[in-house]
């Protein structure tokens, strides 16, 4: 590591050579039917096949971390067939893609969920709402696990893994960011257990390094990453002292060697909600010892800025790379870029999805 680099300095990412520093962002999109990924998600993620790296949007390991309408799942056959059309149209391009495994927790409600109540690390609803097929509807109070159920949740997220394999995947990224099941186990805000699950800063991040343990058993440490959001206030997120919190779990991730740590900073309703760390990824980049991906709200510059002050390895874009499919040409050429329009982010065909304008089209 050292000054010199920038966002178009390929990067070595566990075993993979990337062409780039420049890391699609995983995003909700809500386009598989069914929660069965299809050929018009393969369409839109092969067009963003020039990053660096790909993550996919969060994939559910079991039908009880289904927090949305249409999202994606890893857990049938026909979810690991679906996968495998995007994967192989990724790779067709030339593009390298991990897939996010998640579970959504207590951000989830009966209705999408068959009947059953969410799941979560104690029965403390999130703050928000979500769309079902019965309307829109308040998060609810979610069911406390015991505690001889949560191996179970580990071995999901272990067979997640195992499908992503099967499903010609890179690697995996574990979703532990924005208020889902493990972040909710890490924050005391949502963790108020008595067992070896809660508590202290260690007991509440048992749960994730369990997880973190399970699925780099099946991939290695280094085809395995995980976002955290040390910052987030989002769905009622809060913890009373995140350094300790995310010092403690980030420290303990450096024993498993793992392709990254994906780091959000906080966004404009993080920053509006209460006091939060901001910028935190110099701070968590002096504890974490490996690759480090930093995201929220960057553009060229500040992207640049803070890989040649050496504050991260690479750059994840979110809303940026979902307007624009060739991001990377058009950070490079410091093109126009292509507007993210919102009303499209979480609609159901390829309108706002596989039609934003790639820049030969726009200048022909
Ligand atoms: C439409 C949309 C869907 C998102 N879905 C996910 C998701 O599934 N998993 C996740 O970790 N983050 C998700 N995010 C957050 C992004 O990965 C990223 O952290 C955020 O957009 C900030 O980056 P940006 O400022 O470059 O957009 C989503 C963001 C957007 C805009």
């Amino acid at each position: 590591m050292n000054s010199q680099h920038n966002l178009f300095t390929p990067v070595q990412l566990g075993p993979l050579t990337l062409s780039n520093r420049i890391v699609m962002a995983p995003m909700t999109r809500l386009r598989a039917i069914d929660n069965i990924p299809n050929a018009l998600m393969a369409t839109y993620y092969a067009q963003r096949a020039s990053a660096g790296l790909i993550v996919t949007e969060c994939t559910a390991v079991s039908p009880l971390s289904l927090g949305y309408i249409n999202c994606p799942g890893i857990y049938r056959t026909e979810q690991i067939e679906g996968w495998r059309l995007i994967t192989d149209a990724v790779h067709e391009q030339g593009g390298r893609i991990f897939l996010q495994l998640w579970h959504s927790g207590r951000i989830a409600h009966p209705f999408l969920l068959g009947g059953e109540l969410p799941v979560a690390p104690s029965a403390i609803a999130g703050v928000g709402s979500l769309h079902t097929p019965n309307g829109k509807v308040s998060l609810e109070v979610p069911r406390a696990l015991e505690t001889p159920e949560i191996a179970g949740i580990v071995e999901q997220f272990g067979q997640g893994a195992e499908n992503a394999l099967a499903a010609g995947f890179d690697g995996v990224e574990l979703h532990g960011a924005f208020g889902y099941l493990i972040d909710q186990f890490l924050q005391d805000g949502s963790n108020q257990r008595t067992d070896e699950y809660g508590g202290s800063s260690e007991n509440r991040s048992r749960f994730v390094l369990e997880v973190v343990e399970a699925v780099t058993n099946v991939w290695g440490g280094n085809r395995v990453g995980i976002k955290l959001s040390p910052s987030n206030t989002f769905y009622g997120m809060s913890d009373t002292n995140p350094p300790a919190t995310f010092g403690y779990v980030i420290n303990a991730l450096n024993r498993f060697d793992l392709a990254y740590l994906h780091l959000m900073e906080p966004n404009e309703i993080d920053l509006a909600n209460r006091e939060v760390m901001h910028p935190l990824t110099p701070y968590y980049r002096q504890i974490y010892k490996g690759t480090l991906i930093t995201n929220g709200g960057y553009n060229r510059q500040t992207a640049d800025a803070i890989l040649s002050e050496n504050h991260a390895d690479l750059v994840s874009f979110g809303k940026l790379f979902l307007a624009n499919p060739d991001l990377p040409k058009r950070l490079q050429l410091n093109a126009q870029l292509n507007t993210p329009d919102q009303t499209t982010f979480y609609s159901s065909d390829a309108v706002g999805y596989t039609d934003y304008p790639f820049l030969e089209l726009q200048v022909s």
